[in-house]
Formats: C-alpha cells, sequence, structure tokens
C-alpha cells in the first residue's frame, strides 16, 4: 500500500479545513458518531474489503483486421500522448501521416511512429494535405485552443472521424455549430475529457449508479493545480491569456464540471462562480525582481515560482522545450556524462533567458485566476461545489460525493465508500499506475483508454462505446462559459441547453 496515499485519505478532513472540502476532522474521536476518514488509520486502511470495479484492459477489441489509422495535426504533448497507443498496440492503431509548425516535433513524432518523412508536413495545418483530401480513419487534433473549432469542420467534411482536445471550441457558438456538423455527419469524437475514461473516475460512476450511495445529494470537488504547474501552464506557458486560449474554467477545468455532471447525471440549471487573479501580478513582485529570474534576481534563492529552480534544478516541465542535450544509455564515462550534463543545463538555462518560461511570475502578461470557486445546481435541487486551486503542493483531484444511504471520499487515485447504514467501509484502489499497460496513459489512465474506447467505436460505428458524447461535452462546456459570464458579472447565471 502506498504510503502517500494512504496517508492522504486519512487526512483529508484535516487538510482541507476552512476549504470547500473542510468538515470531516470536527467528529474525529467521537464515539456516538461513526469514525471519519481523518481516524482512519494504516492498518484498517490496508484490511478494508475492496470494491469490484475493475481496471480494463486497454487492447482494444477490433473487428478488423486491420489497424485503424490517423493522421496527427499537433505534434506537441497531446499529439504525442495519444499517437502512444500505436506505438504500444500497432496491430490495432497506426499513424500515416502528422502536421505540426514545429520541425523539432514532427521529426520526433515522425521517427518515433515510424512515419515516412514524406508523409510529415511540417508548416500551418491549413496547408497541409489532410485538409485537402482524407488521409486516414481517425484526425487526432491536438493544436492549442484558438485552433479547434475551425480544423475540426474542415475534417468533419471530409469524412474524418475525431479525436479532439477539449476545449473542444472556444465560444458556446461555436460549440452548437461543432455539434450539428457532427451529427450531420454521423462522425465518431472523442473529446479529451480524459477523466471520463480513467478507471478511478469510472468506478466512482459505476457505485454512484449502482445506488451504493442512494440518490446523490451534493458533491464537494477540488482540482488543486500544484503551484510550479499554475505559474508554468497559466502564468508563464500556454494558457497565461485567457483570450488568446480559453479562461481556466474552461482550459483547465472543463473536465471537473463534465465530471461532476455526467456524476450527478442530470443537466445543470444555473452556476454561480468568484475568483480572481490575485497573486501573480506586477503589484506583487518582491522589491527589485527584475524581468526575468535569470536576470540575477536578489529573490531567486528563496521564490517558490524561480523558473531556475523549476526548470534547471527539478526538472519539472521541460518537454517544451525540445531539449536537443539529453543524457543517453550509451554515455558511459564519466567525462562525458559531465559534458552532457552541462551542456543540458546551459541549454535550460538559454531557453530561461529566451523564452516566457524564464520570465518572473510577477512579470508576465498573464490574467487567468488563481483561485476559481463555482456553485453548480442541478435538476432535482442536487447541488456541487466546485474550488479550483493554485497554491498546493499537489495536483490532481480531491472529491467528496454525498448520498441518502452512504457517502464516497477520494483523492483522484483512490476512494472510501462508507455505508451509513451497515457501517461498512469498502475501498477502490485499482491502483492504475502499477498496471504496466497504463504506465504511458496519464490521467489517471485516461489518456489512452480514451483512444482504445474511439477505436472500439469507430470500428463499430458505435457512439455509444464512448463514455461521452459530443452533446454532452457542450453541455459541459456551456456551463463553463456560464461559469465564467458568473465571474465576471457577479450574477447567477441559467444555464441554457
Ligand atoms: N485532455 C487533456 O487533459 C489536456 C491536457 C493538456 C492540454 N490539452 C489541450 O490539448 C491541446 C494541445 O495542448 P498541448 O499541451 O499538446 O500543446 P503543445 O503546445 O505541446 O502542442 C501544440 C502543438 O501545435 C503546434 N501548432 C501550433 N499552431 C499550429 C499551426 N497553425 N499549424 C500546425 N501546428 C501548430 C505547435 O507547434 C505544438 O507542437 C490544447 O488545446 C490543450 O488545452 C488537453
Amino acid at each position: 500500500m502506498n504510503i502517500a496515499r494512504r496517508s492522504f485519505l486519512k487526512g483529508l478532513g484535516l487538510a482541507s479545513a476552512g476549504g470547500a472540502l473542510a468538515g470531516c476532522s470536527t467528529i474525529a474521536g467521537s464515539t456516538s458518531a461513526p469514525k471519519s476518514e481523518a481516524v482512519l488509520d494504516a492498518e484498517e486502511h490496508d484490511k478494508l474489503p475492496r470494491l469490484k470495479y475493475p481496471v480494463q484492459d486497454l487492447r482494444a477489441k477490433l473487428n478488423r483486421k486491420e489497424p485503424i489509422t490517423a493522421v496527427v495535426v499537433g505534434c506537441g504533448a497531446r499529439g504525442h500522448t495519444y499517437s502512444w497507443y500505436a506505438k504500444q498496440y500497432p496491430d490495432l492503431f497506426k499513424i500515416v501521416g502528422l502536421c505540426d509548425l514545429n520541425p523539432v516535433r514532427t521529426k520526433r513524432l515522425g521517427e518515433r511512429q515510424g512515419v515516412p518523412e514524406a508523409d510529415r508536413f511540417t508548416g500551418d495545418y491549413r496547408d497541409y494535405v489532410g485538409f485537402k483530401k482524407r488521409l486516414a480513419d481517425i484526425m487526432i487534433i491536438g493544436l492549442p485552443d484558438d485552433l479547434h473549432y475551425d480544423p475540426a469542420m474542415k475534417a468533419l467534411d471530409l469524412g474524418y472521424d475525431l479525436l479532439l482536445e477539449k476545449p473542444m471550441c472556444q465560444t458556446e457558438e461555436e460549440c452548437r455549430t461543432l455539434l450539428k456538423k457532427v451529427e450531420e455527419k454521423q462522425a465518431l469524437v472523442g473529446i479529451g475529457h480524459v477523466l471520463r475514461y480513467a478507471p478511478y473516475f469510472r468506478a466512482v460512476k459505476g457505485v454512484i449508479d449502482d445506488g451504493l450511495i442512494g440518490e446523490v445529494k451534493s458533491i464537494q470537488h477540488m482540482e488543486p493545480i500544484q503551484f510550479a504547474h499554475m505559474a508554468h501552464s497559466y502564468v508563464r506557458g500556454n494558457w497565461h491569456d485567457s483570450k488568446k486560449t480559453t479562461p481556466i474554467i474552461l482550459a483547465k477545468s472543463c473536465h471537473d464540471l463534465d465530471i461532476i455532471k455526467w456524476w450527478v447525471g442530470k443537466h445543470c440549471e444555473e452556476v454561480s462562480a468568484e475568483g480572481d487573479l490575485s497573486f501573480f501580478k506586477a503589484e506583487n513582485a518582491p522589491e527589485g525582481a527584475p524581468c526575468r529570474c535569470t536576470d540575477g534576481c536578489p529573490h531567486e534563492g528563496e521564490c517558490p515560482y524561480s523558473a531556475i529552480e523549476i526548470y534547471k534544478r527539478r526538472h519539472w516541465h521541460l518537454h517544451v522545450f525540445d531539449l536537443q542535450n539529453r543524457l543517453a544509455k550509451g554515455d558511459a564515462g564519466e567525462e562525458e556524462k559531465a559534458a552532457k550534463l552541462k551542456a543540458f543545463d546551459d541549454e535550460i538555462m538559454e531557453k530561461l533567458r529566451t523564452t516566457d518560461y524564464g520570465k518572473c511570475v510577477f512579470h508576465c502578461d498573464n490574467d487567468q485566476p488563481d483561485h476559481y470557486i463555482a456553485n453548480l445546481k442541478f435538476e432535482g435541487g442536487i447541488t456541487a461545489a466546485f474550488s479550483m486551486e493554485a497554491f498546493t503542493p499537489w495536483g490532481g483531484r480531491r472529491t467528496r460525493v454525498m448520498g441518502t444511504k452512504g457517502f464516497i471520499e477520494g483523492d483522484g487515485e483512490e476512494f472510501t465508500l462508507y455505508n451509513f447504514r451497515t457501517k461498512e467501509r469498502f475501498l477502490w484502489d485499482g491502483k492504475v499506475s502499477e498496471v504496466d499497460t497504463y504506465k504511458a496513459s496519464g490521467h489517471g489512465g485516461g489518456d489512452l483508454a480514451l483512444v482504445r474506447d474511439l477505436l472500439e467505436a469507430v470500428d463499430t460505428r458505435d457512439p455509444a462505446k464512448l463514455s461521452s458524447s459530443v452533446a454532452a461535452s457542450v453541455e459541459s462546456h456551456i456551463m463553463g462559459f456560464a461559469c465564467e459570464k458568473s465571474r465576471l458579472t457577479g450574477t447567477k447565471v441559467k444555464v441554457v441547453m
């Protein structure tokens, strides 16, 4: 049993006191009330009976003999992630073409996937031959947020099925138009709402749908971003400007709105939201902080957001740099290793001197809130309290689901179920990270599980193989647009479908 997970579940109530997930710890030690998770000790935790919601095999069950084919448009982090399925199951899935502006990325993904050079296009997607004729069964669209709608519409017209990253579009109107197009073309579309495909989130859904906690009355759900991830993505990085991408409630949290709605299983009627960019702005810059961490900042030694600390010392998020200097297995000699390490360090420092990732977090052109809460009201008076937090040491998700007969409490990797009447407690701990085939599948296994389900849907032309329909994704996006409207206007906003 993983100690970190165990102690998290044990301490969840205490850890979150004062936040949306507070409250559990108040009954710790009471003899008349059931023991809370706060007093569930390690030994008890290990002995809990397990819930039987198995981790599904990642191998798709296809009727056809030939692999389903795909072209990847946008060969960055997400394009790579989904393509990995073809490395793992080459008999089921094959990447036959690539397009990206960045030559390093088309080359790297092309070599990894065995795509002939002639089928790798380096340039703007609008000039890619894959938008003039259909080259494969599926198009994977892993472009930035502002480049989803246009290529998706073009690809649907050409008859592709799609794996389209979230947020699917930048406006409500585009979402609705895209949905119409999908219906008209009867296309199979997997939206990158990968949590719906992750075994943990599916197991929670299974427990709810099987009635094990009675009727769901309310949910508390937290999305801790983690302090350095916030700085990397939403202060310095790709999603720092909500107008060029999408507001953080969509860019980051459209997963969570979608998951909450899916668990509740009803339409969301109304939302109200609050939140702000409170910290990462010029007025909070410590005295004498220059524009870049590399410009001799006097606070570099203690600032948790120092780019030198995050990238050079901790080596977090380095994939964005397409670094050329890496230690390879053959670099055996000490001298050779030292030279490579120096080149590696120098290259990182050069990136910090020349890209936005080296900027001081108080001197970025950013506008995304660093804390965001949303109250969601569903049909039948069911409520959910969502909170997105930048200032946490960990990422992932933290959730409590309150039902009339029981209670679920989980940390994104394992959860407990408590039955009010029988006082029984159960544990789900699918341990996806320990399943070999899931090792390359981020988001709790959801990344590659989405590809598996999309392949089965394409093979059978059955959209029900996908956990999420495009219509459901449109609805949860509309919840996000409504939250942002509420946050900006200070009013409750109706969710109109
Ligand atoms: N489902 C999830 O959990 C999840 C997680 C992270 C990101 N995303 C979403 O996935 C999308 C891609 O994110 P990413 O992290 O892979 O970004 P990325 O920057 O790593 O990849 C995007 C790629 O698109 C290329 N590109 C940009 N403009 C182009 C153009 N005009 N023509 C051709 N290529 C172009 C870039 O060179 C880059 O390689 C974003 O919309 C993001 O919000 C989803």
